[in-house]
């Protein structure tokens, strides 16, 4: 039986902050060699060397926009370089720029699909026919549970992140007889830096997300890490085109 901690060589995308680092601590304790790539080349920086320092282990760390093509590609690169192949890729860079629809500009639009999904669209185009070639893969997105509940403000951030949803099932459809599965974690709110800050700058939007949750609280980051750790594990070998709900119990409602 494959376990968690066999094919572990691991790029995590926006891993500088947030759930990115979450996962990125995550897959480190469970043995991953790491790739880790962000935007925010100094936070990044940071995250790479207290991960190297904590869990001893070799990270490597690329500082770039990654919607952009050749700073993808530099990523896949850079794994390959250090480790000789890619089994898990997360992409988990993102971010929602969230205001009503008619508010956003044609510059707040651009960003949020380019943020959301040309960071997806090109690493996993990148990374797609190096698994094929190893006939193993994982590759886990971070989605959002607001896609299928639309909450508040959300709509653009909804149309990137459906793309997301929509890339899974296919390319998961494509890659299923190459031992490649794709998933997709959709997190609702998450007890993050940045919804503490939107907690503090609109608090009764922050009680609008959290009201929607029976569980009563937003999640930890660690609670959507532990779902990306089982679906980028060897053992998750039979969950493929998933997007899986990591919303205390919001899909009942
Ligand atoms: N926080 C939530 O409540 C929540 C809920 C559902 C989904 N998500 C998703 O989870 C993921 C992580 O969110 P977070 O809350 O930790 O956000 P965050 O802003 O704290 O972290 C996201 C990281 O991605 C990086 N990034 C953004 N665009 C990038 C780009 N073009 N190239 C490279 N790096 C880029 C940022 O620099 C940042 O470090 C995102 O995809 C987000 O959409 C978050």
């Amino acid at each position: 039986m494959a376990t968690r901690r066999q094919n572990n060589i691991a790029i995590v995308t926006g891993a500088a902050k947030g759930i990115g680092l979450a996962i990125a601590e995550r897959l480190a304790r469970d043995g991953a060699q790491l790739v880790i790539a962000d935007l925010d080349g100094a936070a990044l920086e940071e995250a790479a060397v207290k991960l190297s320092a904590r869990f001893g282990q070799d990270v490597g760390s690329l500082a770039g926009d990654l919607s952009d093509q050749a700073v993808a590609k530099a990523v896949i690169d850079l794994a390959l370089e250090r480790f000789g192949g890619i089994d898990i890729l997360v992409n988990n860079a993102g971010g929602g720029i969230i205001k009503p629809f008619v508010d956003q500009t044609p510059e707040t639009l651009k960003a949020t699909i380019d943020r959301n999904l040309w960071t997806v669209l090109w690493c996993s185009w990148y990374v797609a026919p190096i698994m094929r070639a190893q006939a193993y893969g994982r590759i886990v997105n971070i989605g959002a549970d607001s896609v299928r509940n639309g909450l508040w403000d959300h709509a653009a951030y909804n149309a990137a992140k459906g793309g997301v949803h929509g890339l899974t099932t296919g390319m998961a459809r494509e890659f299923a007889r190459d031992g490649i599965t794709v998933n997709t974690v959709a997190p609702c709110a998450v007890n993050t830096p940045q919804m503490v800050e939107i907690t503090r700058r609109d608090p009764a939007l922050a009680a609008k997300f959290v009201n929607v949750i029976p569980v009563g609280r937003p999640a930890e980051m660690e609670e959507v890490a532990s779902m990306v750790s089982y679906l980028a594990s060897a053992e998750a070998s039979f969950v493929t085109g998933q997007v899986i709900s990591v919303n205390g119990g919001s899909t009942m409602l």
